[in-house]
């Protein structure tokens, strides 16, 4: 896998660019000299604006007659018959956004998932505990990755011994551009076999077929789990249509895992390098705001994209009908005209004011209070555990300009005396 060296001017466009971890200073640049940056595609896509400041992000984040999801929300072009194939209610528009996300809104709400607490508790502890009996492991495999999963399969309904393999899918969806999820990627081989599938993988089919069997009755999930609830209360497809099911199905198992996962893994990652963090968590009260920092500071999903309907100005730039914009929510993140010293991990900075939930917008992520509720237990049982991490190696990171993502994390943890 290559990997480039971030000079300022690395091609965005390009996933190698991101194989090295995300290139900041490129983003940095580009939010001073040209924040609203006409972005070729190095692999002869039609190109695309890239928005890299905070305030242009909120703007067209809020305003989705001008900037709209209904033609894809990934960088790739798709034809219409490809969207209308793939599209889950993540790309609609409202009115038609509204029935599916009311429908889903009330298990996810913030209420509800204060209601789940004492299950993440329970797991937390348990995944934990396994690790640090461990004389060293890696953070990802043994801790980041355990919790989302196994809290979505509580969720959701899947039985215990699926949850690897529906991961392992969904990790295929999300990362179709590494080598180390997917064995076909697509910016390298030719997907038209597969185009018509999510994220243009073979891994789509698996997953299509696993939700089928949930819907022909093959397949047991838990009834009183939120998705046989779903099914239930779509009986008649007045919401989904059975495609429509089957491309959601694939969005909650690879939305709800790969996102959690990174952020808890960039907390790991950070709480290596620095020690004190722990002694701060510790010290006061700031599990919120410390949960907000690491996702702010992880940014895993980097970008979504969307559609001009009209020409509007934006940023000095001219924006044509038709033109791809996309919303870098890593580079919003780091945006000094927001965040003092916005590469420093400040555990009290004011939560909420970031944009890695696509805050702003109607598509705001459904799951976000389970991923901070996620965040914070496994923070305070980590901080009442061990008194230091030891990093034994650099991390690797996703070959991929969407999801960015600690892959491998091996650590020792330093325990707290009894
Ligand atoms: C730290 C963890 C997470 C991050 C950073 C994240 C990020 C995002 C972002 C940026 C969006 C907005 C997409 C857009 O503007 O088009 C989004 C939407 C969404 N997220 Fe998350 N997500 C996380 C966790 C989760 C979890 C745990 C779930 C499910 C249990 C989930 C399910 C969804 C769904 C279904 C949508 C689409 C919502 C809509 O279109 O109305 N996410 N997420």
């Amino acid at each position: 896998m290559t990997t480039m060296i971030d000079d300022g001017n690395l091609d965005i466009s390009n996933h190698d660019s991101f194989a090295g971890g995300v290139p900041h200073k490129t983003f940095e640049r580009l939010r001073r000299e040209d924040p609203v940056h006409w972005t070729p595609e190095h692999d002869g896509g039609r190109g695309f604006w890239s928005l890299t400041r905070h305030a242009d992000i909120l703007a067209a984040n809020g305003d989705n007659q001008t900037f709209s999801s209904a033609q894809g929300i990934r960088i790739e072009d798709q034809t219409r018959e490809e969207y209308l194939a793939r599209r889950t209610f993540q790309e609609t528009d409202p009115p038609e956004h509204r029935a599916t996300r009311k429908l889903l809104n009330p298990a996810f709400s913030k209420g509800a998932v204060a209601g789940y607490e004492a299950m993440i508790t329970d797991l937390a502890v348990n995944i934990v505990d396994e690790a640090i009996k461990l004389d060293s492991f890696d953070g990802v495999a043994e801790i980041a990755k355990q919790l989302p999963m196994l809290m979505l399969g509580r969720i959701l309904g899947f039985p215990r011994e699926d949850l690897d393999w529906l991961v392992s899918k969904g990790d295929a969806l999300i990362g179709n551009t590494d080598p180390d999820f997917a064995q076909v990627l697509v910016d390298k081989v030719d997907t038209s076999a597969y185009r018509f599938m999510p994220f243009r993988s073979p891994a789509g089919v698996e997953l299509y077929d696993y939700a089928e069997a949930i819907l022909n009755g093959e397949k047991k999930i838990d009834e009183n789990g939120l998705l046989q609830r779903i099914i239930d209360q779509n009986q008649n497809h007045e919401v989904m249509d059975e495609r429509g099911f089957k491309n959601f199905f694939c969005l909650l198992v690879a939305a709800g895992n790969d996102t959690t996962r990174y952020s808890i893994a960039m907390a790991l990652y950070l709480l290596a390098k620095d020690p004190s963090l722990l002694q701060q968590l510790r010290e006061g009260d700031l599990w919120d705001s410390a949960a907000d920092e690491f996702i702010r500071y992880a940014s895993p999903t980097m970008h979504f994209r969307r559609t001009a309907t009209c020409d509007v100005e934006l940023g000095g730039k001219q924006i044509k009908a038709g033109d791809k914009v996309v919303l870098w929510f890593v580079s919003g993140n780091r945006d000094e005209e927001v965040f003092d010293d916005p590469f420093d991990v400040k555990l009290d900075r004011q939560a909420g004011r970031h944009v890695a939930f696509g805050q702003g917008g109607v598509h705001v992520c459904l799951g976000m209070w389970l991923a901070r509720m996620e965040l914070r237990v496994l923070l305070k049982v980590l901080a009442d555990r061990v008194e230091r991490f030891e990093l034994l190696e650099e991390p690797s990171w996703t070959r991929s300009n969407f999801i960015c993502g600690v892959k491998k994390l091996p650590l020792r943890a330093h325990l707290r005396s009894a």
